[in-house]
């Protein structure tokens, strides 16, 4: 057994939506340190570009614009991709959106935002994708990697029914995509973060200090939490991890 080898990404395509920032931007960073190529997308252009050109430092990185809400959005990112690349050995499904609203007002544009966006697009993106996913899978899997959230196992207090109801669906979607991708040699797994800094993650960013009382673990995740956890998921050491949602949230999870 050659263990040096076993998170190895070498030669490897990596295509991350939403990895301009935040989590999306972390995994960029970390698949680029194991030698993959790496296309990040996101809406804003100029953003996207200047990520890139930072991560550029760490290997091969370049940013298409997409906005993957829509699926003429994600099949123009799949057309985009495929200017570069013939075949994909990973797709990390990473865009999303949250809303919060008290129940009473909850509006159906909330609601179809951040389910079109966190449940509708990995599935119809991953299925654009799986012609250049299978033509990867040869000597090695081709990988499927899912961001979810804890707010779809557990309860946060937070008003947001959207999102939860989104990211407990995509686990759900994960385990089914799983089962039936598994016979083209592409895995699926999903990743459930709890509080890392982000845009979206105002609290964890702004207000680390102040949440770390009640992460069990002390502090809010860092880049690397999140670059290991995708790491072994998309590399040989995590191909046995089928369906599953590895939870990344220093133990909020058992703590709620
Ligand atoms: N941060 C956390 O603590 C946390 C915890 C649990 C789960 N998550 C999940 O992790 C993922 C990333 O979240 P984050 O915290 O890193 O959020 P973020 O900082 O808001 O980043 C979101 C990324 O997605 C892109 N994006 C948003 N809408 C898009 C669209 N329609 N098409 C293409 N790209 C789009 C954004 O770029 P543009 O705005 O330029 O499009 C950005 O690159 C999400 O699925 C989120 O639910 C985060």
């Amino acid at each position: 057994m050659d263990t040096t080898r076993l998170f190895s990404l070498e030669g490897r395509s990596a295509l991350i939506t939403g990895g301009s920032r935040g989590i999306g931007r972390m995994i960029a960073e970390g698949f680029l340190a194991q030698g993959a190529r790496v296309y990040i997308s996101a809406r804003k252009a100029a953003a996207c570009d200047q990520t890139a050109k930072e991560l550029s430092a760490f290997g091969h990185c370049v940013s298409l614009r997409a906005d993957v809400s829509t699926l003429e959005g994600a099949q123009a990112l799949v057309d985009a991709y495929s200017k570069h690349e013939d075949t994909l050995d990973i797709l990390v499904n990473n865009a999303g959106a949250a809303w919060g609203a008290p129940y009473e007002e909850f509006p159906e544009s909330g609601w179809d935002k951040v389910v079109d966006l966190n449940l509708k697009t990995p599935f119809f993106l991953t299925q654009a994708l799986t012609p250049m996913l299978k033509k990867a899978a040869t000597d090695h899997l081709a990988k499927v990697i899912n961001i979810a959230s804890i707010d779809g196992i557990s309860v946060n207090p937070q008003e947001t029914y959207s999102y939860a109801a989104s990211k407990a669906g995509l686990i759900q979607l994960t385990r089914r995509m799983a089962l039936r991708l598994a016979q083209d040699r592409i895995v699926v797994s999903a990743i459930a973060p709890g509080a890392f800094a982000s845009d979206m993650n105002k609290v964890a960013r702004d207000h680390g200090d102040e949440i770390k009382g009640h992460i069990p673990a002390g502090r809010i995740g860092e880049p690397e939490d999140m670059a290991g956890a995708a790491i072994y998921l998309a590399s040989r050491a995590g191909d046995y991890v089928m369906g599953s949602t590895l939870i990344v949230d220093g133990g909020v999870t058992h703590a709620r």
